[in-house]
């Protein structure tokens, strides 16, 4: 399927904002202030700590279908690894395995008139081949353990359950991997299938370690300094 990724900004709000009326995109990311508190964040609050991860940059894009328009929003930060976040103590977030990043926390919401007809996968993998992204070597997308449609679309665009059972948040971590020196082309798939297993450095879980994006999962989860409760 043919789509294109320009960046969000605030002159797609009015677009983008129906759709987080839907009980659904309300329920799993929130309501119409979530894009617009994504893009005063991305303005006022670049970079950051994130669950014991360094925030390198964000990324936020509107997807566009063949015919030019809107059909999907996706994005999400760059951290400078991975590990699995367990809470909250006096000292800090408790984090369990540390994986080499970088690696993407990625958040989306396709337009709910237009879903199942495949915008979901093709965002995700649209976004998996842009070159601004080649230096990602794991995506991920916190996914309530109940969200089928988001579950199937991660899993067709190759990120697959670290843990079949849900984190202590309700959420089933879906990851791709991908070698460090596979190549892609803004458009095109990868040219080879991600690995299986963990890819970290020694000590690192096999099967990775896991923490929801800021900007992934439901609506508890927030960017940088909100609130993530
Ligand atoms: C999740 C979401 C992005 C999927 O978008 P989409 O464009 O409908 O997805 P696709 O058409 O690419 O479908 C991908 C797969 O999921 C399946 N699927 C989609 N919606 C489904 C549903 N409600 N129930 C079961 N399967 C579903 C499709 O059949 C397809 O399966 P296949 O690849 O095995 O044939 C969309 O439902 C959405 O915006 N949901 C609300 C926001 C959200 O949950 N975001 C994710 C937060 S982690």
């Amino acid at each position: 399927m043919d789509v294109r990724l320009v960046p969000f900004t605030e002159a797609a709000l009015p677009v983008v904002q129906p759709w987080f009326r839907h009980p659904e995109v309300d329920r799993r990311l929130g309501g119409p202030e979530w894009p617009a508190r994504e893009l005063r964040l991305l303005t006022d609050k670049p970079g950051g700590e994130f669950r014991g991860r360094r925030v390198l940059r964000t990324h936020s894009w509107l997807v566009l279908n063949a015919e030019e328009v809107p059909v999907a929003k996706i994005g999400g930060d760059v951290y400078d690894c991975w590990t699995r976040y367990l809470g909250e103590a006096p000292g800090g977030p408790i984090l369990d395995g540390w994986e080499a990043g970088p690696a993407m926390g990625v958040a989306y919401v396709v337009d709910p008139g237009r879903w199942r007809r495949g915008f979901g996968t093709a965002a995700l993998r649209a976004v998996i081949a842009s070159p601004v992204v080649a230096d990602v070597r794991l995506f991920v997308a916190g996914i309530d353990a109940d969200n089928t449609a988001s579950s199937r679309c991660a899993r067709s665009a190759g990120l697959v359950p670290d843990d079949p059972e849900p984190d202590w948040e309700g959420t089933i971590h879906h990851i791709l991997r991908r070698p460090a020196d596979c190549s892609v082309d803004e458009g095109a798939s990868l040219r080879r299938p991600p690995p299986v297993g963990s890819q970290g450095r020694p000590g690192a879980r096999a099967t990775g370690p896991s923490g929801p994006g800021r900007t992934s999962g439901t609506r508890r989860r927030t960017q940088a300094g909100e609130a993530d409760t």
